[in-house]
């Protein structure tokens, strides 16, 4: 079976992720959408609640799973016998990183892990987690960066409600 494995932050979840896991779901027989636990870097939101919201956005698809991971991705692929990482690219200043992690990942699996690159949908080239964290600083709207579906708990979790938007979203 191919499986995929689409690692990363995902602090929170945006519509440039999931446009990726989906794209790569139509790809792919399977897709591990794999969120790193990462021990020196405390995240706005805890893995629990990251992998608990994508987990609400992935259920009704069958051939994609969510799990956390610790320490190199390469071990963790190793660990369920998965051989191709993919990754966004959403602009130019991307492909740089991209390009040494692929090499970096290759080197570390002994040739065994291969990096595919998805190109991001125009529309959401320009989205990010840090600036959806931005914005939920100064408590501004996501609605446009992030999946509707989570929305509201993104709200709860970071406990903003809109003043402006109380009425209409009834937060
Ligand atoms: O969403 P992000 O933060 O850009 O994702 C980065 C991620 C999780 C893909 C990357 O940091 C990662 O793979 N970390 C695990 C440690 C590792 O294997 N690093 C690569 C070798 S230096």
């Amino acid at each position: 079976m191919k499986v995929a494995v689409y690692p990363g932050s995902f602090d929170p979840i945006t519509l440039g992720h999931m446009d990726v896991i989906l794209r790569s779901a139509a790809v792919f027989e399977k897709v591990v959408v794999a969120v790193l636990k990462n021990v020196d870097k405390k995240g706005l939101f805890s893995i629990e609640e990251r992998v608990e919201m994508i987990q609400k956005l992935v259920q009704k698809y069958d051939n994609i799973e969510v799990v956390s991971f610790e320490g190199l991705l390469v071990d963790f692929m190793k660990s369920i016998d998965a051989h191709v990482i993919v990754k966004g690219l959403r602009v130019g200043l991307d492909f740089d990183y991209e390009l040494q992690m692929a090499h970096m990942n290759r080197k570390l699996s002994e040739e065994r892990v291969e990096t595919v690159l998805m190109m991001a949908s125009t529309e959401y080239s320009y989205i990010s987690s840090s600036s959806v964290r931005e914005i939920l600083h100064f408590k501004g709207d996501i609605r446009e960066f992030v999946p509707e579906e989570i929305v509201d708990d993104i709200y709860q979790k970071v406990g903003i409600v809109l003043e402006g938007m109380c009425n209409e979203r009834k937060l």
